[in-house]
């Protein structure tokens, strides 16, 4: 009996192994690496923001100026019907933005306000349009060319990371890995085809040279003049050593070329300015991708590796006027199920063009933030733990695993609970206490191994204030 015991936890073993070695995630061996990544695994709720000239049309990040045909690339507006002028028309937003409502210090309050703990920004999208006051182009926003530049504020990823630092925030900079105006990645002498290099860099080794140099030299302005860096978020997973293609690059426009910029090299000198960086090469499975990002989706269950659910608070990453933003209801519940499964949740809200963000996205956060101070407890620093849900309600642990958590999801805005709530925990230690948060409330309850039942008093089945999610807090 022992041997086969014995057998069954080596082959489970074995099997959560080869699961992980599947996965391709690359456990890193910097110990300042590893804690940092525990750190923001503590935080599980962050800011994403997408912002450039192209809020100025309100259109998709970037990708409109992509000669792919694809439903997200639609040109759209007068120049559309001309690829060559639409770009011209694109780039020449540069001239025209002036987002003089732009302060970062309303976006920490609201964002600090809804329980959010750390922000990504991006520095540089695809477009290739810098946010930030690099020497490697005048394509920025701190460029004469710009109006915004002779704003005191015109550093604007430098604001809105000092901003954020002030509050305690985990500041992560977004960088788009490839570059569409840079005339190293789509040289001016061939038109581009699609969104990778459009040249063999095989070919005109000199000129791929000058494209990796670029990107070190951006990357390390980043590392140096904007203070404590803790992520560096790179997008654009095609661009990487060709040996490193895979199933997400056939998907992304699979490029015959190597698009190799030396990850090595590049995670070396950022680390030596920001010890302990955490780097997010994303799609790129390796050692320089320090997290995960399933992108607009929440995996079915927890992941054996940290990560990071990435998505939108309306339907685009970038400003849409009049875009329909997710309900307080369904973002809450979305972080209780991320939470649930070991994630965090990192949510974008773009800015429009005035430098401010939609009312309804204040909104959001207010009630966000109303519902956090009552339930927090069950998010912060918490692990996850099996069986993780069970129907609609999902389980949290404290760190220590004194206190589980169980989520009861609600329909609609306002919880109503019934009499009696089954919690089917899968853990048959003894409980000692069981309360329902925001309430105050003594319950009662009876456990049968991992089954416990609560009694819900009359009083707060209804009316008790509380939304979207009830919290019952059950102490070992
Ligand atoms: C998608 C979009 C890209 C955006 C990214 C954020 O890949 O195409 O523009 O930056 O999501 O995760």
């Amino acid at each position: 009996m022992k041997n086969i015991i014995a057998c069954i936890l080596v082959l489970s073993l074995l099997s959560v192994a080869k699961a992980q070695e599947n996965d391709g995630y690359v456990k890193p061996t910097d110990t300042a690496v590893l804690q940092k990544i525990a750190q923001w695994q503590d935080l599980k709720f962050g800011l994403f923001m997408h912002w450039g000239p192209y809020s100025e049309w309100g259109v998709v990040e970037s990708w409109s100026i992509c000669p792919e045909d694809e439903g997200w690339t639609q040109r759209k507006g007068p120049y559309s019907a001309n690829y060559n002028a639409y770009v011209k028309a694109y780039e020449n937003l540069q001239t025209t933005f002036n987002p003089t409502h732009f302060n970062p210090e309303k976006w920490v309050k609201a964002a600090k306000d809804a329980g959010m703990k750390y922000v990504v920004f991006t520095t540089k999208h695809h477009d290739g349009f810098c946010m930030f006051d690099t020497k490697q182009t005048d394509y920025k926003v701190t460029d004469t060319k710009t109006p915004f530049s002779v704003n005191p504020k015109s550093n604007v990823a430098s604001e809105i990371f000092t901003a954020f630092r002030k509050e305690n925030f985990m500041i992560g900079a977004y960088f788009s890995k490839p570059d569409w105006h840079s005339p190293y990645y789509w040289w001016p002498y061939f038109p581009p085809k699609d969104r990778n290099v459009n040249y063999d860099p095989a070919k005109y080794p000199e000129r791929w040279q000058q494209f990796k140099d670029y990107t070190y030299n951006q990357i390390q302005e980043l590392m140096t003049g904007y203070g404590k860096i803790d992520i560096l978020w790179l997008d654009g997973g095609w661009v990487r050593p060709l040996n490193k293609s895979d199933s997400i690059v056939a998907r992304q426009m699979g490029s015959k070329y190597n698009q190799d910029i030396d990850m090595p090299k590049i995670a070396l000198m950022a680390r030596a300015k920001q010890p302990g960086l955490i780097v997010v090469d994303r799609a790129v499975a390796g050692p320089y991708e320090n997290y995960t990002t399933p992108e607009q989706e929440v995996p079915s269950a927890p992941l054996s590796h940290p990560w990071e659910t990435c998505m939108t608070m309306g339907n685009s990453w970038s400003y849409v006027p009049g875009d329909h933003y997710k309900s307080s209801l369904q973002i809450v519940q979305l972080l209780v199920k991320i939470v649930s499964r070991g994630g965090n949740l990192l949510m974008n809200i773009g800015p429009g063009p005035d430098g401010d963000w939609d009312p309804e996205a204040y909104k959001r956060l207010t009630d966000i933030g109303k519902w956090i101070k009552i339930n927090g407890d069950g998010i912060y620093s918490s692990k996850s733990v099996a069986p993780y849900s069970s129907g609609n309600i999902f389980f949290t642990q404290s760190a220590g695993g004194d206190n589980e958590y169980a989520f009861l999801l609600s329909n609609e805005n306002e919880v109503v609970l019934p009499q009696m709530v089954s919690i089917k925990t899968g853990n048959s230690r003894k409980v000692k206490k069981v309360t329902l948060l925001g309430t105050g409330q003594k319950l009662k309850w009876t456990q049968q191994g991992g089954d416990i039942s609560v009694n819900v008093p009359k009083a707060i089945q209804k009316g008790s204030g509380l939304l979207y999610a009830a919290v019952f807090k059950m102490t070992y």
